[in-house]
């Protein structure tokens, strides 16, 4: 897809402007998986600048799993209060007693294990899998996605799937970590939504995990399947998360449920 004079090229120009330019943000200075989701979880619903003191605060207070699985739901809300979408500290801490009890406290590095847990979708476990475990996997946020459009000239339509392999392709081998967080700081310094005018993906980051992108998620599925079991969707979505959603469509009747079988109304 790419040569590999362009792509030896692309990455140069990247990291020599991330050298010189790289923006200073807590959570590169660890490599704990923990704290990693931390601010991955934050980061998708709220800009880094607001993002940097809640972190900080969250992580001295709840420095671990353990910490987390324990804590009593007043205390964890009031430190997400501000931040917006409270189901997501409620599914960290269901996420954080997942792993405790089946895990020894520790967060999986694989993807398929990551996807089973709460809150947990493709682009958080790959941002986890790549800046915690410099892992080789494609991590598409918004800005990534427009440096890549924009760097390539390739449409706007263009669908995820052929970018996530256009960005697979382009990660320098064993530079994962460094290579996603100069992509991200080129992204929000550079190659800007305003200088562009390449306009976001909604579903993307911000909604990943939301009510909204289980329902999106639900819907495309039982267009590709017709019928699915609502047991073979626990494994993509959070349960609870899932019967919220399910029970909400089914009064809307977007949907019908027939012996534990979902389909399309
Ligand atoms: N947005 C999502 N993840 C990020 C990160 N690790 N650094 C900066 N911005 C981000």
């Amino acid at each position: 897809m790419l040569t590999s004079k362009a792509k030896l090229l692309f990455q140069k120009k990247v990291l020599n402007w991330y050298k010189k330019n790289k923006r200073d943000l807590p959570w590169r200075k660890t490599r704990n998986p923990y704290t990693v989701l931390v601010s991955e979880i934050m980061l998708q619903q709220t800009q880094v600048d607001r993002v940097i003191g809640y972190y900080l605060k969250f992580i001295d207070r709840f420095p671990d799993t353990l910490t987390l699985s324990r804590a009593r739901k007043r205390t964890l809300l009031s430190y997400w209060s501000g931040l917006g979408y409270n189901n997501r500290a409620l599914n960290l801490q269901k996420l954080a007693q997942i792993v405790c009890k089946e895990n020894n406290g520790i967060i999986p590095r694989n993807e398929q294990s990551l996807l089973k847990l709460p809150g947990i979708g493709p682009y958080t476990a790959h941002a986890v899998l790549a800046f915690a475990f410099n892992k080789p996997v494609p991590v598409l946020d918004t800005n990534i996605r427009r440096v890549l459009i924009y760097e390539f000239s390739l449409d706007e339509k263009t669908p995820l799937e052929e970018l996530k392999a256009l960005a697979l392709d382009c990660i320098p081998e064993k530079k994962s970590r460094i290579w996603h967080n100069a992509l991200m700081d080129y992204g929000s310094m550079v190659v800007t939504a305003r200088k562009t005018g390449i306009a976001p993906l909604s579903k993307q980051g911000t909604f990943e995990g939301s009510d909204r992108w289980v329902r999106g998620n639900l819907v495309k599925l039982l267009l590709k399947s017709k019928r699915i079991s609502v047991n073979s969707l626990t494994t993509q979505f959070d349960e609870n998360q899932l019967r919220h959603v399910i029970n909400k469509m089914l009064k809307e009747k977007l949907f019908i449920l027939k012996n534990e079988y979902l389909s399309l109304s």
